[in-house]
């Protein structure tokens, strides 16, 4: 193996920091333990700032730093692959049952009862108002972290699935390999981007967060859905896809690593989101499935240096972890190839807890 770097985590976050590293000329291997598994691929892909109320200061500036990066980010992915990621700067709409203390707050727009009607048709009876998020959309996650995958590929990224690190070797403050499943791994700066799974390797406190999700379609064949923005309601969204199809998210557990949907998160969900929208009571239940969001103590990612001088840690990213990819590889990439650490950095240290 010739690399440079070793990404450990092929999720979005090490494909990302992967492809934006061998842009700027490094050679890159990423270590996958099981590409399906990744976080990434059981999210909604909402680009939502703003829908999620965001209130540290530094994560706010760094979800808006990768809002405001994603439009030329996609593009040149998508030039490169010939493959659509379906970012889609639609909206999010949030309506809201009860109104709200302070309007003054919120980083949207406020609509009265009747003005989101308008703006919305069909939503649910109890909903008095809600906010409307302009700058905030969404990307098909799915096809993204494919894209993604197909990029790496046509850079010449190693991309090796299949294979668990089970223990990273360190000498005097140095990392100097990592031993796998498939033998020892050597290379000159490693990456930790294990998402959940990163505290199965050091000792930083990120846990599993579990997510149940589902997806819906309109029965029979439709030409044009009724939804076309995302509605981000009280615990559920409704993100609504270019194909026609509906994801509808999610529970939030502190389960473990517990596999497998359960018939009371499925029907939370399907309890609120039709309260929220009561015409998809009528539409077809095609999928659920489930996810890992890795979580931390803040809810901030962990980004940057580590005690290893060759390790960089990018992992933690909880419910952010699409939105956040394009600016933790901008950022650690700087670090990493021009040495430039962004101030933003100090406040994601792992050294905060
Ligand atoms: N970003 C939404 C979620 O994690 O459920």
């Amino acid at each position: 193996m010739n690399t440079d770097i070793l990404i450990i985590g092929g999720g979005i976050i090490g494909l990302t920091c992967a492809v934006e590293l061998k842009l700027r000329g490094e050679n890159v291997t990423v270590l996958c333990r099981n590409f399906t598994e990744a976080a990434s691929h059981a999210a909604a892909g909402m680009l939502a700032p703003d829908a999620e109320n965001i209130a540290n200061e530094a994560m706010l500036t760094l979800s808006k730093r990768s809002l405001y990066l994603y439009p030329e980010w996609v593009g040149k992915l998508e030039e490169l692959t010939g493959l659509s990621t379906g970012y889609w700067p639609c909206g999010i709409v949030a309506p809201v049952s009860q109104k709200p203390t302070n309007h003054s707050q919120s980083p949207g727009y406020w609509l009265d009862k009747s003005t989101i009607e308008q703006y919305q048709q069909g939503l649910g009876s109890d909903i008095i108002g809600g906010w409307w998020y302009p700058e905030n959309g969404q990307v098909n996650n799915q096809a993204l972290i494919q894209v993604l995958r197909s990029a790496a590929e046509s850079l010449g990224i190693e991309f090796q699935d299949g294979v668990t690190v089970e223990a990273i070797l360190q000498q005097q403050s140095q990392i100097m390999g990592v031993q796998t499943n498939k033998g020892l791994l050597r290379a000159g700066h490693y990456i930790l981007a294990a998402g959940a799974w990163s505290n199965q390797l050091l000792p930083l406190p990120v846990r599993p967060c579990k997510g149940q999700m589902l997806r819906l379609r309109m029965p029979g064949i439709v030409q044009e859905i009724p939804l076309t923005r995302v509605l981000y309601g009280e615990n559920v969204y409704i993100v609504p896809r270019k194909d026609g199809s509906i994801i509808v998210g999610a529970t939030v557990e502190e389960a473990g690593f517990t596999p497998n949907n359960t018939a009371a998160g499925i029907q939370n969900l399907l309890n609120r989101c039709t309260r929220l929208y009561p015409s998809l009571g009528d539409y077809s239940l095609e999928e659920m499935w489930w996810g890992f969001r890795p979580a931390t103590p803040d809810e901030l990612p962990i980004l940057g240096e580590s005690y290893c001088q060759n390790l960089t840690m990018a992992t933690g990213h909880y419910r952010n972890g699409v939105l956040l990819a394009p600016v933790t590889a901008k950022l650690l990439a700087d670090l990493i190839v021009s040495q430039k650490p962004d101030p933003l950095l100090n406040h994601f240290h792992y050294s905060r807890f």
